[in-house]
């Protein structure tokens, strides 16, 4: 292997293994043009045809405040969207690896997960971006097929490691999607398009005791199958 090689993998694995979903941020802005510099990269994503369906909204100040506020006014009402991104009811397999998540998120929260009041809160949260200064959310025309929503998450993944690559941390948030008709006529999104998550963007509180959640992952056995080697 030569040296730049080298130095290029240790560089790659080095911010992906750094990556992490951070939920509290330091009170410390980022310029619009760093948020555009990421974005810009980040869009060499590779996508099906070149197609590159992702669309961003990019959020600071009070663009997030006037957002939060709007969320978490039905989020407050009780009238909760009912939740869209997994299957009910969640296969085990799956299902175990959200509890044991669950787990260790309230755990490094010191909250009970008895108290429902709690945990309500730390889900509102969400909605002003964990005190990040700058919010993205993403969208997608709603014609497109699954394909398409597998670019977005290329992008989005890329999105995430640029902003390692400059000392930021990121959150992704699929949270924000059940709120799609509050969020679209804020954000001034045509008809026909659809949030798909939101991201949480800043620098990271070292201190918080939620940012240092272990999240494990199934080593390479539990889901590679090699042949023909
Ligand atoms: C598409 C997507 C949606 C997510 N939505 C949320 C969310 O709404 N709120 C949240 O706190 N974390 C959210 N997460 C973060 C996951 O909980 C996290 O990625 C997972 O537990 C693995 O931890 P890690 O990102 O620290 O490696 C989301 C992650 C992804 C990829």
């Amino acid at each position: 292997m030569s040296t730049s090689t080298f130095d290029t993998t240790a560089c790659l694995d080095g911010l992906l293994r750094s990556r992490c979903s951070v939920r509290a941020f330091r009170d410390e802005a980022v310029p619009r043009e760093t948020v555009l510099e990421i974005l810009r990269v980040a869009s060499r994503a590779p996508s099906n045809s070149n197609t590159q369906p992702w669309q961003v909204y990019a959020l600071a100040g009070p663009a997030i405040r006037e957002l939060e506020a709007a969320i978490a006014a039905v989020f407050d009402s009780g009238q909760l969207p009912p939740p869209h991104h997994f299957p009910v009811p969640l296969p085990d397999e799956y299902g175990v690896r959200q509890a044991d998540f669950a787990a260790r998120y309230y755990q490094a929260l010191g909250i009970d997960r008895s108290d429902a009041a709690a945990r309500a809160r730390q889900t509102r949260r969400n909605f002003g971006f964990f005190g990040a200064p700058v919010g993205l959310i993403f969208a997608i025309d709603a014609c497109l097929k699954p394909h398409s929503w597998l670019d977005l998450g290329l992008f989005l993944q890329s999105v995430m490691l640029a902003a390692r690559a400059r000392g930021l941390d990121t959150c992704p948030q699929v949270s924000f999607a059940p709120y799609h008709a509050v969020i679209a006529p804020l954000l001034g999104m045509p008809d026909g398009q659809v949030t798909v998550c939101g991201l949480s963007l800043g620098y990271r509180d070292e201190r918080a005791p939620v940012n240092s959640v272990e999240t494990p992952r199934r080593g390479v056995d539990a889901f590679v199958r090699t042949l023909g080697f």
